[in-house]
């Protein structure tokens, strides 16, 4: 795939984000100096040090959904975690490499869909195929090896079976295959702490011990076809292949989303208890955000080339907080703007996700069509503003509370008479949510 240049990505993260200019040049740059990093001669890119970044800002402002676009934009395998809670009670301990075991479990699915996908097609015509053998056993099998004759009936024979087959003719006919048991990935399997952490997984292992947990079940051709194709799927992928590249994938391209990494800062400039296991998780953060290797089910994992990107409030602490070692490994710092009442007119509007096609879409599932008009929106993003002024900053997650309280009553069941339109209108805004919004206590409870 093409590496993107620092323009394209913020170009494409424009289609979700509004605003952050900086945060988004920010983590283009980081991208693709990673890829960089990548064709440098081996014995100087060790020299190099990776460009990890730290996001500040306060909750709400877009911290999560740019690493999280831009993962999806690299193709890459993307993991968040809170930074912090492995400085809370049973995760003490539990070291951090576990994000990098996630991560490339991450990979692994993502890299089986993939190649599902590829095999699709091919499973289901062998899928088709396993049905004529199921539904007509035996069928012309003399035949097909007599005369040259005979063989040509055999095939025309087959032939005239599947278009039948694929025309659905045969569908309720009942037929008996082998399933695998469902009893096994019903039965939750609960290993000791830490067991998956050295890459064995129970779950795994007892299905491993009893292979042939399988059973005859009888069913339609169409239920059938389902089971068969599945069958097939897991037949033509090449696990050891998936697994290769997977953990190529997780090395090359992973992205490290830390979150709340103010929260493992010793902001009070020293002292005793928690703190100390902070400074600790800082200490273990280290050798994975340097390069170092990881044992994983699927092999060893390289962490040189794993992009972090960290995030936190900030509110308290500040990146130099961090120890020395740590912050030398996260050069780029972003602060993240404040979300002012034209960002969030956008926000409900702009990106592809935005909250008011959402509502729209979800309304048109029921047949009715949802309109806001411009001086509706800017009310919606003005009650927004005012509410995150007068109780808790939240950035754009307030315009989601004020859009459900806001349509709630059309979700409901608004719509169930002869009514197919539902325009909102500056009044419907206000008439909802000014009187709320006023008041800071209903406010503090409802928005
Ligand atoms: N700048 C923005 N542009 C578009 N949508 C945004 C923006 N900022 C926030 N949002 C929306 O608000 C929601 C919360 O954003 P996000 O998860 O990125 O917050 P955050 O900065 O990571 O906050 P926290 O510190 O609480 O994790 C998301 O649904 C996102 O779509
Ligand atoms: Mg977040």
């Amino acid at each position: 795939m093409k590496a993107l240049t620092p323009r394209e990505i913020v170009k494409e993260l424009d289609k979700y984000i509004v605003g952050q200019e900086k945060a988004k040049r920010a983590v283009a740059i980081a991208l693709r100096n990673r890829w960089r990093r990548q064709q440098v001669p081996a014995n100087m890119r060790d020299e190099i040090v990776p460009n990890n970044i730290i996001l500040i800002g306060t909750t709400g402002v877009g911290k999560t959904e740019i690493a999280r676009r831009l993962a999806n934009l690299a193709h890459a395998p993307f993991i968040k975690v809170e930074a912090s809670k492995f400085t809370e009670v049973g995760y003490v301990g539990r070291d951090v490499e576990s994000i990098i075991r996630d991560l490339t479990d991450i990979a692994v699915n993502m890299v089986h869909v993939e190649k599902e996908k590829e095999v699709a097609s091919r499973a289901e015509e062998l899928a088709q195929e396993r049905l004529l053998d199921l539904l007509f056993p035996g069928e012309g099998l003399k035949d097909r090896k007599r005369t040259p004759e005979a063989k040509e009936r055999y095939e025309r024979n087959r032939l005239r079976l599947l278009k039948k087959l694929e025309r659905g003719d045969f569908e309720d006919r009942e037929l008996e295959i082998e399933v695998p048991e469902d009893s096994f990935p019903m039965m939750q399997v609960f290993g000791p702490m830490g067991m998956e952490d050295v890459g064995i997984n129970l779950k795994e292992m007892i299905s491993s011990v009893i292979p042939g947990s399988k059973k005859r079940r009888r069913m339609k051709v169409s239920e059938a076809r389902t089971f068969l194709i599945e069958s097939e799927i897991q037949k033509l992928i090449d696990h050891e292949e998936v697994n290769r590249i997977a953990k190529e994938r997780v090395e090359n391209n992973g992205i490290v989303f830390l979150d709340e990494i103010d929260k493992i800062t010793d902001s009070n400039g020293g002292g005793a208890g928690p703190d100390v296991s902070r400074e600790g998780v800082q200490r273990d953060l280290l050798p994975i955000v340097e390069g170092s290797t990881v044992p994983t089910k699927y092999g060893l994992v390289r962490t040189d080339h794993i992009l972090f990107i960290a995030a936190g409030a900030f509110h308290v602490a500040t990146p130099s907080d961090m120890i020395p070692e740590l912050q030398g490994r996260f050069p780029i710092r972003v602060e993240m703007n404040k979300l002012n009442t034209d960002d969030f007119i956008k926000i409900l509007t702009h990106p592809k996700n935005a909250l008011i096609k959402q509502y729209k879409a979800l309304l048109a599932a029921e047949g009715v069509e949802l309109e806001f008009n411009r001086p509706a929106i800017r009310a919606i993003a003005a009650i927004a503003t005012e509410v995150n002024n007068k109780t808790e900053n939240i950035g754009a997650r307030r315009l989601h509370t004020i859009m459900t309280k806001l349509l709630d009553d059309y979700l409901f069941d608004h719509f169930s008479g002869k009514k197919k339109k539902i325009a909102i209108t500056k009044k419907i805004v206000e008439e909802k949510l000014a009187g709320i919004a006023k008041d800071q206590d209903l406010s503090r409870y409802i928005l």
